[in-house]
């Protein structure tokens, strides 16, 4: 464990004096917030645990007592300081739920305070961060992918849930995180504002080439990479402007997104702003080519055969590499076969100082992924993991070494 930590926050040294509210919601992932506050404490945060009465089905309240030396709060009206829903949320710099059920994400979505916990959320003063746990078929019900979208556009930051074997012997979405994986993310939440005063310029999603005017050539990307590393470089403190292809993903908070259609419109949107970015990350899936002249009108169907004349597109993120004094410059390879062939020479054919790779049947539209990033140091995997863990360990990566640049 000490090795993790230590790999965890290589520039960190103990103390972290943060305060949580830990909050345990009632699911069998609760055993796991025990590992979660013992990991916390060990990184200097102080830990204040507050339990619904169902948690206290899963695990003790004593167990997690004994480890953060704090009485755990359970009911709102047994307590000795009085208004323990205020005072707690006005110590604490984030609350953490882990593991939320499907039911308490229900609850934050609207807004109920019918117990300690999620009266203490309702009065919050400090960021809200949530773990799901939760059966798959509950955690892909329309009912819950509501409350979810609805806690990401009120802020709220979303941890998982991961892929795997479920308590109930099912497999798929819904698993907590693990312990090492939180605790990883609410460290990284809280200490790297490594990127405060940095502007990150980010293209994100598909483009769009229109062959006429309701036709059009696309591609499978979801944008959630993008979208997930331009959250995470918000939370590390950076200026972030979004660029963005057509997606269905609501903006991350704290950064202004820029909505283009066409890899044409993307390329003028990054020109415009790529001369005051820090840091420029090419996660789009570009088209390589689009209609060399789109139909006004819909072309209308005849037996004879269409042919279509394709022009290749700008490549944005060569341009962007190539300037006289270029940002530091961060591609993507999305490659269905080779990938470590492929990427190396993508990376050097771009002139890119970091480059992440994947397999795009892993990755698109998938809530979770894996990357390999390749720098002039070789190469280093990024186990699978959501999309956001990612974001937070590739910007990790790529702050290090553009702050080391910076320092030559
Ligand atoms: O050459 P390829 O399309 O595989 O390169 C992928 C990388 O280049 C990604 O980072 C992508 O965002 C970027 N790219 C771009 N403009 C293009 C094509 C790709 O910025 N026209």
């Amino acid at each position: 464990m000490q090795l993790f930590l230590a790999k965890m926050r290589p520039t960190m040294e103990p103390a972290l004096t943060k305060r949580i509210v830990l909050g345990i919601t009632g699911g069998i992932a609760a055993y796991k917030a025990a590992e979660l506050a013992r990991l916390l404490m060990k990184q200097g945060i102080s830990v204040q645990v507050v339990m619904t009465e169902a948690a206290t089905h899963f695990i003790t309240p004593a167990t997690l007592q004994a480890l953060t030396g704090n009485p755990v709060l359970i009911d709102q009206w047994q307590n000795d300081k009085g208004m323990a829903h205020i005072h707690s949320s006005r110590v604490a710099d984030a609350i953490v739920i882990a593991p939320a059920t499907a039911d308490f994400i229900a609850k934050l979505a609207h807004g109920l305070a019918d117990d300690l916990l999620s009266t203490l959320c309702l009065a919050r003063d400090c960021p809200l961060i949530v773990a799901p746990a939760m059966n798959k078929q509950m955690w892909s019900n329309t009912s819950t992918q509501r409350n979810v979208q609805r806690l990401l556009a009120d802020g709220v930051t979303l941890l998982g849930p991961a892929n795997g074997l479920q308590a109930c012997g099912e497999e798929g979405m819904g698993r907590m995180l693990e312990a090492e994986a939180l605790a990883q993310d609410i460290v990284a939440i809280f200490s790297t504002q490594e990127l405060k005063g940095r502007k990150v310029l980010i293209t994100a999603g598909p483009t769009y080439e229109a062959i006429d005017a309701v036709r059009g050539i696309t591609n499978r990307s979801s944008g959630k990479m993008g979208y997930a590393i331009a959250q995470a470089a918000a939370e590390m403190g950076a200026e972030v402007t979004l660029v963005s292809g057509p997606t269905a993903l609501t903006k991350p908070n704290g950064t202004q997104r820029i909505d283009v259609t066409s890899a044409s419109e993307m390329f003028d949107a990054v020109k415009q702003h790529v001369a005051t970015a820090d840091i420029f990350i090419a996660v789009a899936a570009v088209a390589d080519y689009r209609v060399a002249r789109p139909n006004e009108h819909k072309i209308k169907k005849s037996d004879a055969t269409l042919t279509l004349e394709l022009t290749p597109n700008p490549d944005i993120l060569a341009y962007v590499a190539n300037l006289p004094s270029p940002p530091f410059c961060v591609g993507f390879a999305a490659e269905s076969e080779k990938l470590r062939e492929h990427a190396n020479e993508k990376r050097k054919k771009k002139n890119l100082p970091l480059l992440a790779a994947n397999l795009a049947q892993n990755a698109i539209g998938s809530d979770e992924n894996e990357l390999v990033l390749f720098d002039d140091a070789g190469e280093h995997e990024l186990p699978r993991a959501d999309k956001l863990t990612l974001a937070h360990a590739l910007l990790r990566h790529a702050t290090s070494l553009y702050l080391k640049g910076n320092a030559q």
